[in-house]
């Protein structure tokens, strides 16, 4: 039998270093700001950070705009800091993982700047450069109906040459190429200058969108959308991606001895999608990072509500579960800088049950099969924002959202209500260090208003705290790292149906667990489970709301409980 890989029994940390911790008071977070706050990630006991982009960028979006793949942005640091980050975190036993975007660069990245300056340039077709059409009035017109993420159409009229390029981002996210060999071996030989430098592996970006179906067909028409269509099954795991992601991984990762990561960021992917992406003997990727559960609440468009049904959260975490039983692995997460604050979301952020169902999150997460994700401020229960008006968003996403919405003709106080839910700002306010001015995010002028309830959520009270979130996280992590069955078992879901009860084994090597976690205010008894007096003699390994008077007593409200047998 081979070995199991290492980052089974792993916890990843995700940091946006422009949110996290700023130590010049430039208002931005950076990368010494990150030097600066390891020992308390090492005091979370964490394996690996993943850094949101930190390269040279416009900030369109974030960084997910690179105008350098090989420099850091002035904003975060120097390349000798990002040295020396890798140094004292692998000096704590912390990998570093850092955010791979190559689906498309900066339109200020220099192949660009080159790809654009005339139309025989050798770079020309590092981009996806075509003609326009042509409408009744003789105006130009996109070659394709594609909507961008971003909202409105997917390509940009350069009038110097007359040709559009492509861009499923924003318009300062022209999309690479990568059916031209020159772009495949000038982002290969990037990520071996990184990995060279130090760094244990990447996260890549939209990583299933690189691959195109090369006539770029139109795509089904949008519903109130008019004139843009649908171009994902055009691009979403495209005719080429595994070839791509196998010659990647000859490329770049054969042949190392280190122990690396490569996690796939993968829109739209399919559970057999993700067998194939991730199954060893393929060599394309560790995990995929897949987006079904938080669609749940979607309707047909993302910023469309829908309440969330527990038993559709189960029935689709479960059926990730058991189709990456035998091959596969995937990542486990709640949260990230592109979703709203779980605790907000998935759990109560009411006063009275923030905490408990913070830590109901983290047990039900930790515990299943697949590699968790913290997202920076999870560990503290961080929750939404509470914006006040449309001028507080300051996502390109969020407000494009706003301004195109508006325009057409939607209410404004109904698109305001969507954004406070599901905006990605939710997510990006500052990391809440202590109750200081700006919760010790910046000594200066937050790039964005700190939520707040620092005040009373913050890291300094709760690591004093060893009854706060951030203890029931870190014993959660620790949990990872001490019962094999976390890591390896197999897992089996209960209770299916039940609206309100989250419950699954996993068994590992004649050691069973039993999760149960009542996603409710009300008190939830827990006969319903077939086997619960076979549980009755059972150690407690881990609760979240003080001790129940026996081990299968009645949940109390939003409690979760870790048994052992
Ligand atoms: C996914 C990233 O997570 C998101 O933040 C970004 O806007 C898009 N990819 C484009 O790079």
């Amino acid at each position: 039998m081979t070995e199991a890989p290492w980052f089974r029994d792993a916890v990843v940390y995700q940091i946006y270093p422009r949110s996290f911790q700023d130590s010049n008071g430039d208002g931005i977070g950076d990368v010494r700001g990150i030097i600066d706050r390891l020992d308390y990630l090492h005091t979370l006991g964490i394996d690996v950070l993943w850094l949101s982009p930190i390269y040279t960028s416009p900030q369109d979006d974030n960084g997910y705009d690179i105008a350098d793949y090989q420099d850091i942005d002035p904003t975060f640091g120097t390349l000798a800091d990002v040295d020396e980050l890798i140094a004292q975190a692998h000096a704590r036993g912390i990998r570093i993982v850092m955010d791979l975007v190559v689906n498309h660069t900066s339109d200020e990245h220099p192949w660009f700047v080159e790809s654009r300056s005339s139309t025989d340039n050798p770079k020309r077709d590092w981009y996806w450069w075509r003609s326009p059409g042509e409408s009744a009035d003789g105006s130009p017109t996109a070659p394709n109906n594609w909507e961008s993420f971003f909202s409105g159409p997917a390509w940009e009229l350069d009038e110097v040459s007359g040709e559009y390029y492509l861009h499923l981002f924003s318009r300062k996210q022209p999309d690479l190429n990568w059916e031209n060999p020159e772009v495949r071996e000038a982002v290969y030989s990037m990520m071996r200058w990184w990995l060279d430098r130090g760094v244990d592996g990447f996260r890549m970006d939209v990583i299933n969108m690189i691959s195109k179906v090369t006539s770029l067909p139109d795509g089904e028409p949008i519903p109130g959308s008019p004139g843009l269509g649908d171009g994902t099954p055009h691009f979403l795991n495209g005719p080429r991606i595994h070839e791509f992601l196998q010659e990647m991984h000859a490329s770049v990762f054969e042949g190392r001895a280190e122990k690396l990561l490569t996690v796939g960021e993968m829109p739209g992917v399919t559970v057999d999608d993700a067998v194939l992406y991730t199954d060893p003997a393929r060599h394309e990727v560790d995990m995929v990072f897949q987006f079904e559960h938080v669609g749940l609440d979607h309707g047909d468009h993302k910023w469309d509500r829908r309440t969330l049904d527990l038993r559709e959260l189960k029935t689709s975490l479960g059926r990730w579960q058991e189709g990456l039983a035998e091959t596969g692995w995937n990542s486990l997460y709640w949260n990230n800088h592109d979703q709203p604050r779980a605790v907000s979301r998935f759990g109560s952020d009411a006063p009275e049950h923030r905490v408990a169902s913070a830590k109901l999150l983290g047990t039900v997460l930790h515990l299943h099969r697949g590699t968790p994700y913290v997202y920076q401020g999870e560990e503290l229960g961080m929750t939404n924002v509470p914006f006040a008006s449309s001028e507080d968003f300051l996502d390109i996403e969020s407000v494009n959202y706003y301004r195109m919405a508006v325009e057409s003709g939607s209410d404004a106080a109904s698109v305001l209500d969507n954004l406070r839910i599901g905006s990605r700002d939710n997510a990006r306010s500052p990391m809440q260090w202590d109750s200081t001015g700006h919760g010790g995010f910046t000594t200066g002028t937050p790039w964005f208003r700190a939520n707040p309830n620092y005040v009373e959520i913050n890291a300094e009270a709760e690591v004093a705290d060893d009854d706060s979130v951030f203890h029931h996280y870190r014993r959660v992590i620790e949990l990872r790292h001490t019962e094999p069955a976390v890591g390896h078992g197999d897992f089996q879901m209960l209770a299916a149906d039940h609206p309100t009860l989250y419950a699954f084994t996993r068994s590992h090597e004649g050691v069973e667990l039993l999760v149960v976690a009542n996603f409710s205010g009300d008190e939830l008894a827990l006969d319903v489970l077939d086997d619960l007096d076979g549980w009755a003699g059972s150690t407690l390994l881990l609760g979240n709301v003080g001790e129940p008077s026996s081990v299968t007593a009645p949940l109390r409200a939003w409690e979760a409980r870790v048994l052992r047998r």
